[in-house]
């Protein structure tokens, strides 16, 4: 894929179709470690040690409607080709932790890409879920925790509604922005 955020939005709609309430995606790039990272963690139903064990065989899924589960395969896939990998960690009623990393400028790595449009998809799910998003870039992070977003709102607007839905995707990316810039 050209951009890690398609595969992340992958990986966090593993999370939702596991019924999480709760996703936290944190994003670490350690410029003197020259490493990316990327974490999803949810509070989902969580995979037995036998699926774990398999998950990252592109024939396994839990799916009935195909027969090839890829999103974690192809994730893996494009960690190892930059000198990464990955590692999934789950346990059946509590969670799963995905954690996959990249030497950070390898030139096989593909760009962050439009991590907005993704965690948009997750906020306006048909089941939304609370959304944690840490980036952190050298010294400087931007977080962005959608509970105080719907704290502040009170609970009566929805996130899709137009002016709520513009407000967070412009909070997104000026901290994206922001971030860039500060360190360039
Ligand atoms: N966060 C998660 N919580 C619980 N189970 C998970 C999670 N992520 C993956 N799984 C399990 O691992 C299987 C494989 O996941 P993977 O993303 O590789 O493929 P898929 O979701 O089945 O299909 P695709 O991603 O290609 O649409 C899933 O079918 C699901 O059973
Ligand atoms: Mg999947």
């Amino acid at each position: 894929m050209k951009e890690l955020s398609l595969h992340i939005l992958d990986i966090m709609m593993n999370s939702v179709e596991a019924g999480a309430h709760l996703v936290q995606l944190n994003l670490i790039e350690d410029l003197d470690k020259d490493l990316y990272t990327i974490e999803i963690i949810d509070d989902g139903k969580g995979m037995s040690v036998e699926l774990v064990k398999n998950v990252l065989d592109p024939f396994v899924t839990t799916r009935t409607t195909r027969k090839v589960g890829l999103g974690l395969s192809l994730f893996q896939t494009a960690a190892q080709l930059c000198g990464g990998d990955i590692s999934i960690e789950s346990e059946l009623g509590k969670g799963t932790q995905v954690r996959a990393w990249f030497i950070h400028s390898h030139i096989d790595r593909a760009p962050l890409g439009d991590i907005t449009s993704a965690l948009m998809a997750i906020l306006l799910a048909e089941n939304p879920i609370d959304l944690v998003y840490r980036h952190i870039l050298g010294k400087k992070k931007f977080i962005f925790d959608s509970r105080d977003v719907k704290a502040e709102l009170g609970g009566e607007i929805p996130f899709s509604h137009p002016q709520v839905r513009d407000w967070i995707m412009e909070t997104l990316r000026e901290g994206e922005t922001d971030l860039k810039m500060e360190t360039d």
